[in-house]
């Protein structure tokens, strides 16, 4: 039997759901870009532009601009106007170009922040570089206790719509998990724009180093254990909002990757174990896969899609309360395993 992998993803048709998301030694370098679609990625995230990056850019163009207009007002007419010059981290944009060269899946551009600031601008040169979609990941953590979460939501909303507007490309918004009631809140982004929703972002949080005493960056690749936040949402939110949804964190093996796929996932996103066994792991994956499909008659991906949703799940309360209650009365010693 031959299983048909085929999906669709922000209404792009792709040949199988495995994508390598955005990740900078993934898919921030060509040649592993071209490993990645040799491994059978069929579609691949671009590492983000980052709000920082853009500010920063801006930052010391101002201030060479400031520099120029004191010191030689004359030749001002050599130097490009601040707002058309080309501000763009011209290195990321130059980099979606020739990833468009290098390889023939489609590629999403990405842009990453948390302000509705002039980065969002960037959407549109993401556009014209070639991107065949954009994925918007909101990164914010608020720490003010007068800000809502209500004010939190409509800052993501406003991000999309303004995005939206200015692009024609579909967009597909990633997120992370912590909102209070995520379908109400998925559901309002739908209708601000977005297209798809990626779920989960994983926020990387600081340590504290014990000898400086000071809070530093660590970043923690997944583990597949991970992989259950995503699954209870996907099968959530299948049944109930209009956009493609791609799954992220956690899939680490077949069993992972099945099971997104039964919640409601279109697409899968791999980061964290292609850099642990190197990209070429992709095509193990994806031969496991279709090695399961095949022993459980699964003719298509699309047969397979979503039909463990809440809806079509024959237990849909176990993704609620009861699971909760069942599973700390059920656990004993026995349980234990070790670290
Ligand atoms: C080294 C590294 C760099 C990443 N860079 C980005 C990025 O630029 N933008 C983004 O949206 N996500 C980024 N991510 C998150 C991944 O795209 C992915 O969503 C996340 O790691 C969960 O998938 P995983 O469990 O397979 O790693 C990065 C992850 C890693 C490990």
């Amino acid at each position: 039997m031959t299983v048909d992998l085929s999906t669709s993803y922000l209404g792009i048709r792709l040949k199988n759901p495995f994508a390598a998301a955005a990740c900078s030694p993934l898919t921030g370098d060509l040649d592993n870009l071209k490993r990645l679609e040799e491994a059978g990625a069929s579609l691949a995230v671009l590492p983000s532009l980052f709000e920082e990056q853009i500010e920063h850019e801006e930052l010391e163009l101002a201030r060479l601009y400031d520099y120029q207009a004191e010191s030689f007002a004359e030749s001002l007419s050599h130097f490009p106007e601040y707002q058309n010059f080309r501000t763009g981290p011209s290195e990321y944009l130059d980099h979606l170009a020739a990833a468009k060269q290098a390889v023939d899946i489609p590629i999403i551009g990405s842009l990453n922040g948390s302000s509705n600031g002039g980065w969002v601008r960037y959407a549109k040169a993401i556009e014209e570089a070639g991107a065949d979609a954009l994925e918007l990941n909101i990164y914010f953590i608020p720490t003010e206790p007068d800000l809502t979460a209500a004010d939190v939501e409509q800052q993501y909303v406003d991000l999309v719509a303004a995005v939206k507007d200015s692009v024609s490309v579909p967009i597909a918004i990633k997120i992370g998990q912590n909102f209070t009631s995520l379908p109400h809140f998925a559901q309002r982004l739908v209708t601000a724009g977005a297209d798809g929703l990626v779920l989960f972002n994983r926020y990387l949080e600081a340590d504290i180093d014990l000898e400086s005493l000071e809070f530093k960056p660590d970043l923690v690749l997944s583990n597949r254990h991970e992989a259950r936040i995503p699954i209870r949402w996907l099968a959530v939110l299948k049944d109930q909002v209009q956009a493609s949804l791609a799954a992220t964190s956690g899939i680490h093996r077949m069993e992972g990757a099945v099971k997104m796929l039964l919640a409601g996932a279109d697409v899968l996103m791999l980061a964290s174990i292609l850099l642990m066994k190197g990209s070429e792991h992709l095509s193990t994956i994806i031969d496991d896969v279709v090695h399961w499909m095949e022993e459980n008659e699964y003719e298509s991906i699309d047969q397979l899609k979503g039909s463990m949703s809440r809806k079509n799940s024959p237990n849909p309360g176990t993704l609620e309360r009861a699971n909760y209650m069942k599973a700390l009365t059920s656990y004993t010693l026995d349980n234990q395993m070790p670290h």
